[in-house]
Formats: C-alpha cells, structure tokens, sequence
C-alpha cells in the first residue's frame, strides 16, 4: 500500500502563551483537540513564536509555556497519544515560514482582520512579525500536512490564507502540501467577553470581569458570572434574548451539554439572578478536575520537560521531512 493510503488524517492546533487561557480557548479550541486523538495522528504546539509579536515579559512567557503544555494533559492530551511540543523547539516553523512569505501576497496579509485589530491596540509596535503573523500560523499547520485544524471562529480567516497558500505552492511546483480544513465547534466557537458581549472575549482583556480564566478559583468563577451582563428584560431566550444572555446561554450549554431549548425552559419564569449562578456552578464543576490536574503537573516540572523533549522530538521528524520535500521543490541545494 502506498504511504498515501496508510497515513493516519492528522490534526494539528495551536495556543499562544501569552496571557493566562479563558474559557473562550477552552470551549471554542482546548476541549475539542481530546476527541481527535483516537483516530488522528494529532500535533499541538505551545506557539510561543507566536507571541513576541506583542513585547512579553521573558519570565512571564516562559512560566506560561509549561502553563499551557500543563493545561494540554490536564484537558485530557495524553502525550503518548499524541505529540505536544513548544513551537520554538522545532525550527523548521521559521524555516518554513520564510518560504511561504514569499508566496504569500501583501494585499492578501494587509486584510488579516487581527492585524487591524492588533495594530489598532498597540500603536506603537506594529512591528513586521504581527504582519506576517498568519504566515507563520500556514507553515505550523503545513508542516505537519494537518488535515484538520480544531480552532475558534477567530481564528478561520487565517486558515482560510493557510488554504490559499497550500493551494497557490501545490498548483506552482506540484502536490507538496495537504490543504487543512477547519474544525469550528457548533457551539462555543465565538465565546463573548462578559462584560462587553459583542466583544470576543480576550485572554489580553484587561478588564477581569470581562474574562473567566479556565484557572480561576471557584468562587471567582461564580463572582464573575453573577456580574456579567445581561439587560433588564429577564428573558433567558436564545433568539429573543440580548447578546449578553445568548453568550452566558452559550457557556451554559458547552459546560452541560444541554440544547438551548432545554435552557430556555429549565428557567421559566425564574430571573437572571438564578440563571447567572447556574451558568457560573456549571462552568466551575466543569473546570473542576482540569484545575486539579493542572496544580498536580505543574508541581512536577522536570515531567513537563521530558515531554517537551519527546515532543520535540517526535514534532521535528515530521517538520523536517515537509521541509526537505519544499527546498526540494524550490531549487535549493541539499548536501
Ligand atoms: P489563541 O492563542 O489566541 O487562541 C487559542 C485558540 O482558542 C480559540 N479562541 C476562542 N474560541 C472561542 N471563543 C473565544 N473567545 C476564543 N478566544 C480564542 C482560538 O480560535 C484558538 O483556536 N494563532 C493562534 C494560535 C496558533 C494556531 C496555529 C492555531 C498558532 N499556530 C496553528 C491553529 C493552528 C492564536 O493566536 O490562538
């Protein structure tokens, strides 16, 4: 049988390191990469190159890098089943990045919308990295030849260039790159801030009230979830309901698994108030047991790097390989 026919469809996701993960990353991107591990050949990177785009604290990046590989095994990732590896580990991601951005067009970067919402937010640095950002996002899911990449709704215009690019390189130089699809999950792709919920909410946002941490404590949780807003209609209803109540109906519903019909009649003629604790119990009895293994592997540090060793490992064989195939095709010497 030929290598085609055998190869197990991979998949392959990324998180940026660079502020303490939300619930947004968990219910629209972590909590979906567990179920691809049984029948894919599965690849998730800590994508700190990713990060200095914006100015990071070294130490600060540093700690949240094992903090997001701690919180990969605590959503369930065995790294036997699958390969978890820290992006700056394995250097074909710039190599191939280098590569592409020459088959990747201005006008096509120039309409990235998180570059003109980035550059908005940080003025004074809108350095070229944060420009040619999604090309580096192309060659993490191109290297592995990812059939699927499990993401949240913001993230699909950058899988959509990833395409292009894939398509553009496969039509110049021949079949080299697998064209990834996206994974969007039904519900939970596109989770609001709660304090502005027409706003996504943001691991960056500033405003802790606006954002429920997947690490905060309990009682913080169900704080958070008392103070977010809603409007004063009392109308727990997901067509007819403000933005506010159909994102905590949202929330409600990834953590319970209940349809929106469900929701809207288990709270009846019952009140906000009573709505809010419930969303806020069942997001904290949801998080409950990745907290608790999160603490036991975050205590165990020399674990975390023998996976970021094997990881690395595993993850630069593959790279490499995709990294050949390219300067193959491109006409550079190999000795
Ligand atoms: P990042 O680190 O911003 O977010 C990680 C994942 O979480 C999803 N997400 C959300 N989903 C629902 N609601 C929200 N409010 C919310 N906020 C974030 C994101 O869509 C993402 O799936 N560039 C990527 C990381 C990355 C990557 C990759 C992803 C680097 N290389 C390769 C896929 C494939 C990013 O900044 O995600």
């Amino acid at each position: 049988m030929s290598d085609e026919t055998t190869r197990k469809k991979v998949a392959l996701s990324g998180v940026q390191p660079s502020g303490n993960l939300t619930i947004g990353n968990y219910l629209g991107a972590l909590s979906n990469f567990g179920p691809f591990t049984d029948e894919f050949d599965c690849y998730y990177c800590v994508a700190n190159l990713h990060s200095i785009t914006v100015r990071q604290v070294p130490a600060e990046l540093r700690r949240r890098t094992y903090e997001v590989l701690a919180l990969y095994i605590a959503c369930g990732l065995d790294p036997d089943k699958c390969t978890l590896f820290v992006q700056s580990h394995v250097h074909e991601h710039a190599e191939l990045s280098w590569m592409l951005s020459c088959f990747t067009m201005f006008g096509e970067l120039s309409r990235m919308t998180q570059f003109k919402d980035k550059s908005a937010k940080h003025a004074d640095n809108i350095n070229a990295g944060l420009f040619t950002y999604p090309v580096l996002m192309a060659a993490d899911i191109l290297l592995y030849q990812a059939d699927v990449v499990p993401i949240g709704q913001d993230q699909k215009q950058h899988l959509e260039l990833a395409r292009n690019i894939a398509d553009r390189f496969n039509g110049i130089y021949s079949p080299t790159f697998t064209v990834p699809e996206p994974y969007i999950p039904k519900v939970g792709a596109n989770i609001n801030s709660l304090a502005d919920p027409t706003k996504k909410m943001s691991k960056s946002d500033t405003n802790e009230n606006a954002v429920v941490r997947i690490l905060d404590p309990r009682d913080v949780i169900i704080k958070k979830f008392k103070r977010a807003v809603t409007d004063s209609d009392n109308c727990i209803s997901y067509n007819n309901g403000s933005d506010g109540v159909r994102n905590l109906m949202t929330i409600y519903s990834c953590f319970t698994h209940k349809s929106y019909d469900e929701i809207e009649r288990e709270f009846d003629g019952r009140g906000y108030g009573d709505f809010k604790t419930a969303v806020g119990e069942a997001c904290a009895d949801g998080l409950a047991d990745v907290q608790k293994k999160y603490g036991e592997l975050m205590a165990d540090k020399s674990y975390l790097e023998s996976v970021m060793r094997a990881g690395a490992e595993k993850a630069s064989h593959t790279a490499s390989k995709t990294v050949a195939k390219v300067a193959r095709k491109l006409g550079f010497v190999q000795i």
